[in-house]
């Protein structure tokens, strides 16, 4: 990243020259295979979370996490489904280093639990088995060449710290710090990518929104602004902490952001391209516009959320102010670009101009892209490749071309969809192709691209009901038995650099 700040975003964003370039293009030329492969160096790898694999819930000294809690109330997930065993990597380093050393990837993205670390979510609290536990999986990756990518917080919050308000309380920051700061300390030696947050709008829009994740707030006009206002902070301070080890460790620090793509309905029509360009804005330049850019909010929310405000007759915008002060320390704190994205939608310029109290009418109306995805896939998520190499020029655009790491990227199956899983080999042939246009045609920085998820895992809400891996687990069978779908040996060989051309032209 420069050390400067860029200027803000215009009302349309400059980056409206995507669409300019894109929208019109006719379905046969969008469509078009491209023949080619990514460079030598290219970081390809796999993505898991601790909540959703580690199990072990209460082993050894770890503390609860509000997960833990959520999933053990009746009707909170799909059958009832909860984290306690997952598919037990917490006892099962060997087995998830074998599948991970059989897909030949050079990354591994995976989160640490905060409670398993410091029980009760301070530094008094530390549990050394739990450190003990990652101190082992980080050392057999290195063992085995496999860089770790390590998230420091993919939603397990630590009860202890909800119970003192969670992250509507600002001490959060300090503790989010202090924990941060333990990591580093302890296991920066061996990681070298660090993640602060993963998904920060998920975690403010689907927790304090939308109130369907713990802790089930459901205040969507105020809430989702407040929350996001501290994790900004928390993230920019964790990212300042590393500058203590970043010359002994010379690592790099950033945020895996989530977005879908935004394409708008109306494309020749200006005010639709605003409309696009404010979905995306409230989506990833929330987060995104801070840190990479000025240290503060796209001014199209600010305009959004300030002009609704005055409508309502509220005497301030709900939207947080940043003072100077804050501004010039959060700008500039990612080192690279993380992205987590699975889908498109159709986004056209709503006309409920006055109904005032929520995020999501805040940043404007969107509709599915019609596809034919088979119905053994999640609908929620539908496989939009195009739009995939459209957002990733929008990136470039927008934040003065980064370099970029797709941290996540996948599909949802249904549990019947064991191992024959053609749904995923095409998912993976599309978008990784559309990748591929972007960094050979377009001069996108890609780096990397790691896969969600190496296996199938508690999918949140949908407990096991859904399933993303590239490897099946048996979550009947008290071993967790893994096998790989048909997608891990296609995801396999498109990454094997010596016959990746062949993989691309004869599959
Ligand atoms: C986003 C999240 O980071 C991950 O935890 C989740 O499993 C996937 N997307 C799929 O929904």
């Amino acid at each position: 990243m420069e050390l400067f700040p860029l200027p803000a975003s215009e009302v349309p964003s400059n980056a409206k020259v995507v669409w300019e370039k894109f929208s019109n293009q006719k379905t046969f030329d969008r469509d078009l295979y491209h023949y080619g492969t990514f460079p030598e160096g290219f970081a390809w790898g796999v993505s898991s979370s601790s909540y959703q694999i580690e199990g072990g819930w209460n082993a050894d000294g770890k503390g609860l996490s509000i997960w833990d809690n959520f999933t053990q109330v009746p009707n909170n997930t799909v059958n009832n489904d909860n984290g306690n065993v997952a598919c037990d990597s917490y006892n099962k380093i060997d087995e998830d280093l074998y599948m991970l050393r059989a897909l030949g990837v050079k990354m591994y993205r995976f989160s640490l639990s905060w409670p398993r670390i410091f029980s009760n979510g301070t530094k008094q609290s530390l549990n050394p088995k739990g450190v003990a536990y990652y101190n082992n999986l980080i050392n057999s990756l290195v063992e085995y060449n496999i860089t770790p990518i390590v998230t420091l917080y993919h939603w397990d919050l630590p009860q202890d710290l909800q119970d003192i308000g969670g992250w509507e309380n600002e001490e959060l920051i300090n503790l989010f710090n202090e924990y941060a700061d333990f990591c580093f300390q302890t296991f920066g030696n061996r990681v070298k990518f660090w993640m602060t947050f993963n998904e920060p709008q998920v975690i403010a829009w689907a927790s304090y929104g939308l109130g369907i994740f713990p802790p089930n707030v459901k205040n969507p006009g105020y809430f989702p602004y407040n929350i996001a206002h501290n994790l900004i902070k928390a993230h920019a301070k964790a990212y300042h902490t590393y500058e203590q080890y970043r010359k002994e460790q010379r690592g790099i620090v950033s945020i895996s952001l989530n977005t879908d793509w935004g394409e708008p309905k109306y494309p020749n029509e200006p005010r639709e391209l605003v409309a696009a360009d404010r979905f995306l804005q409230f989506q990833l330049g929330w987060f995104a516009h801070p840190i990479f850019k000025n240290g503060d909010y796209p001014e199209a929310m600010k305009w959004q959320v300030g002009n609704k405000s005055e409508l309502q007759g509220l005497p301030s915008s709900r939207l947080p102010v940043f003072s100077e002060e804050e501004k010039a320390f959060i700008q500039g704190t990612a080192d690279v670009f993380c992205l987590n994205t699975y889908t498109s939608k159709i986004v056209y310029h709503s006309t409920r101009r006055l109904r005032p109290y929520s995020y999501d009418d805040d940043r404007d109306v969107s509709e599915e892209v019609k596809t034919n995805w088979p119905d053994t896939a999640l609908k929620e998520l539908k496989a939009v490749a195009w739009g995939l190499r459209r957002l990733l020029n929008w990136i470039k655009e927008e934040y003065n071309n980064p370099d970029i790491y797709i941290t996540e990227n996948g599909v949802g199956t249904e549990k019947r969809v064991t191992v024959d899983d053609t749904e995923r080999i095409y998912f993976y042939k599309t978008y990784i192709n559309e990748a591929l246009k972007a960094h050979n045609l377009d001069g996108v920085n890609l780096k990397g691209y790691t896969a969600w998820s190496l296996m199938d895992s508690f999918e949140w809400l949908n407990g096991y009901n859904v399933g993303f891996g590239l490897h099946h687990v048996d979550f009947n069978n008290p071993n967790r038995q893994r096998t790989p779908k048909r997608s891990a040996h296609y995801f396999s060989e498109i990454i094997r650099p010596s016959i990746q051309h062949l993989v691309y032209t004869t599959i």
